[in-house]
């Protein structure tokens, strides 16, 4: 993962009008395609349950919160706008975030000295140099741990954990199998494969990270090219590397569990939009907390 550094939001600010950096054009679906493939930030739309509650804690005075794969910042400016005080955005993408501090220092420009940011990739060990233990008092995780594998997922989850202050919140958003794009067989044997795991973790209480199913790294091989063509689910799905984690209610909450979380709900959520829309669990949402 790309090493974690400080960046400085009023220099960022600056850097993004001298590198020419705004928001890229909106599609008419709403979303903003990321700079480095890695899906679409949502603009001005209804924000997801998870985000929801993530703003409220957020813009309660004196709460210090993190934002993770916060892309261009909509969470960011939503929370800063409604008076939070202490708000880390990050991104593994640096020039998101100089978008982000730019848009806040021409929006809100009172709101800088409350924005901290740190480009890099989660996990990595160097978070820790910038983000004190038990320091949070929430983390938000909207589309971006399903870039991971789930050994990394695993690690990302045990370093928010050690994050949080006791009490403090995850909340979490990730694709599922459960996704119109996948071929059916594919879908049916995923689900297959979380039963499996079900009854394996059953009996052995635990199992090895690289064995929890639903991961690939070459996600258009499972594309169902019928439903449109494959340039545009390509362009759609924009995941130029291929690395997909699709999540099951039942990985999920696997995963949030062992690394100490307190699951205190957990839910699949739609997407109602081609070519996602299939069943009405095509995300599922999680809010857990540290003991
Ligand atoms: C689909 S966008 C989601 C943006 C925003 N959270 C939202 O829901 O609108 C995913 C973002 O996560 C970032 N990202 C991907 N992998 C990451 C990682 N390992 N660590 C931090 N950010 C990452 C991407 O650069 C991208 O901006």
């Amino acid at each position: 993962m790309y090493e974690p550094r400080l960046l400085d939001s009023v220099q960022s600010s600056q850097e993004a009008i001298s590198e020419g950096l705004e928001l890229p054009e909106t599609s008419p679906d709403g979303r903003i395609v990321t700079l480095n493939n890695h899906g679409a930030m949502k603009l001005g739309a209804v924000f997801a349950i998870t985000t929801t509650k993530f703003i409220e804690i957020a813009s309660t005075p004196g709460t210090t919160v993190l934002d993770i794969g916060a892309a261009y910042g909509e969470t960011c400016l939503e929370a800063l706008r409604r008076g939070a005080t202490d708000y880390t955005a990050n991104d593994i993408e640096p020039r998101h975030l100089k978008i982000l501090a730019r848009r806040v220092a021409e929006d809100l420009p009172s709101k800088l000295p409350n924005l901290k940011l740190i480009s890099g990739g989660i996990p990595h060990p160097k978070f820790n140099d910038f983000i004190p233990t038990s320091s949070l008092d929430a983390v938000l995780l909207d589309s971006i741990l399903h870039f991971l594998d789930p050994v990394q997922v695993t690690e990302a989850l045990h370093q928010i954990f050690s994050w949080l202050k006791p009490g403090g919140k995850v909340f979490a958003l990730m694709g599922t199998i459960n996704l119109a794009v996948f071929k059916s067989e594919v879908r049916e044997g995923l689900e297959r494969d979380v039963k499996t795991f079900v009854e394996t973790v059953k009996t052995q209480g635990q199992i090895d990270p690289k064995d929890i199913p639903g991961f690939t790294s070459n996600v258009s091989e499972d594309f169902d090219f019928s439903i449109c063509p494959k340039e545009t689910l390509e362009a759609q799905f924009n995941f130029s590397d291929g690395r997909f984690f699709r999540f099951h209610l039942e990985t999920a909450k696997y995963l949030f569990e062992t690394a100490g979380f307190i699951i205190e709900e957990i839910v699949y959520t739609p997407i109602n939009t081609f070519p996602y829309k299939l069943n009405g669990k095509e995300r599922v949402a999680v809010f857990a907390k540290k003991p």
